[in-house]
């Protein structure tokens, strides 16, 4: 999850990949379980319509290219309907039933819902498929607030208290969930191509990122933090589609690793109604310069700079305006003769 943070991972702008995260630990267990039971194949129980057939797969190749891999859902092209069945015939204990036939994945990051009426996108979600949020129209009535503190990109206090990660994290899902923070609606690409409908409930996830991105605008120029917004979607995008071991993810963890040396300080968020917003921040690695912001008299930045500035900046725009202009008065004037000698003819 730190990595996740320090990379402010959200799939598409949206989704904190909680379940795409966990896949590339899942798997190193299920090979490392493999190599004490000398096993010569693993199984996993994915369809062959999803992202973690991949994430599991490549995963496992990625450390051990001898293991085969047995997918009986998807060799048995097994439908929902038929799996749940199968289980029940066998004894295999599923928490899903024919009439309630969600497909859940969660973890500490967050919780992944599919299925049953959720497959109609234009149908609001049941109350039901929410189990860590409270409806936000029904959360409690007074906000609270937080304070987080971040020591070079992960987060280590909640409101003071020095807290181990895990339980940080658990009780933003806690404090967050109490206040409807952190439902997602999703319309997803999936890397097999389908576009998919998903729900998350991701409290802490949602407010640890909002939290961390905040704190980097405070400390990082913005030249990093606009070069860093392409490097956070591209580390996004391969975690998603499965490539956690490409040798290009440890490349874009080593520039992210390097801006967090200055991800040192706090951010203050208020919960209130289903919304995290951060209210405040501060750091000791803050390059905001009230004296240059200010609009008081106490401001240090010469407006006067500003004329020449605008002039120079804005140059090759209005030189591509006027020449436009130019070029289609020059186009424009052939054609209308063009015409004219057309009509005369006819
Ligand atoms: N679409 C998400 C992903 O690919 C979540 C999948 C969750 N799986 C599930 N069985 N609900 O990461």
């Amino acid at each position: 999850m730190f990595p996740a943070i320090k990379a402010n991972a959200l799939y598409e702008g949206k989704y904190p990949m909680s379940t795409a995260i966990a896949r590339p630990l899942i798997a190193q267990k299920l090979v490392e379980v493999a190599h004490e039971e000398r096993a010569t194949a693993v199984a996993h129980g994915c369809t062959g319509k999803g992202n973690d057939q991949v994430r599991f797969e490549v995963a496992i190749r990625a450390q051990d290219p001898n293991l085969k891999i047995i997918a009986p859902m998807r060799e048995w092209n097994l439908s929902r309907e038929a799996e749940i069945r199968y289980a029940n015939e066998h004894g295999i204990p599923v928490p899903a039933d024919l009439d309630n036939s969600y497909s859940v994945d969660q973890n500490l990051w967050g919780r992944s819902i599919e299925c049953g009426i959720l497959e109609d996108p234009s149908a609001e979600p049941p109350a039901e498929v929410y189990e860590w949020t409270s409806p936000p129209e029904e959360a409690l009535e007074r906000p609270v607030y937080l304070t987080i503190q971040f020591d070079n990109g992960i987060p280590v206090a909640v409101d003071d208290r020095r807290l181990p990660p895990v339980e940080i994290i658990r009780e933003l899902n806690l404090q967050g969930g109490r206040h409807g923070v952190g439902r997602i609606d999703h319309l997803e690409d999936r890397l097999v191509g389908i576009k998919s409908r998903e729900i998350y409930e991701c409290p802490a996830a949602t407010i640890l990122i909002e939290a961390h991105r905040e704190l980097e605008k405070t400390v990082l120029t913005r030249h990093e933090i606009w070069f860093k917004e392409t490097i956070d979607s591209e580390w996004a995008r391969l975690v998603y589609t499965g490539l956690w071991h490409d040798p290009l993810k440890e490349d874009l963890d080593a520039f992210i690793e390097k801006t967090q040396e200055r991800v040192t300080g706090t951010v203050r968020l208020k919960l209130y109604k289903g919304t995290a917003r951060v209210v405040g921040r501060s750091s000791v690695y803050s390059i905001y310069d009230a004296d240059l912001a200010t609009y008081s008299a106490a401001s240090t930045f010469n407006q006067a700079w500003s004329e020449g500035f605008i002039q120079i900046w804005g140059m090759p725009t209005v030189v591509a305006n006027i020449k436009s202009r130019q070029n289609r008065a020059k186009i424009v004037k052939p054609a209308a003769q063009a015409g004219a000698s057309l009509q005369q003819n006819l």
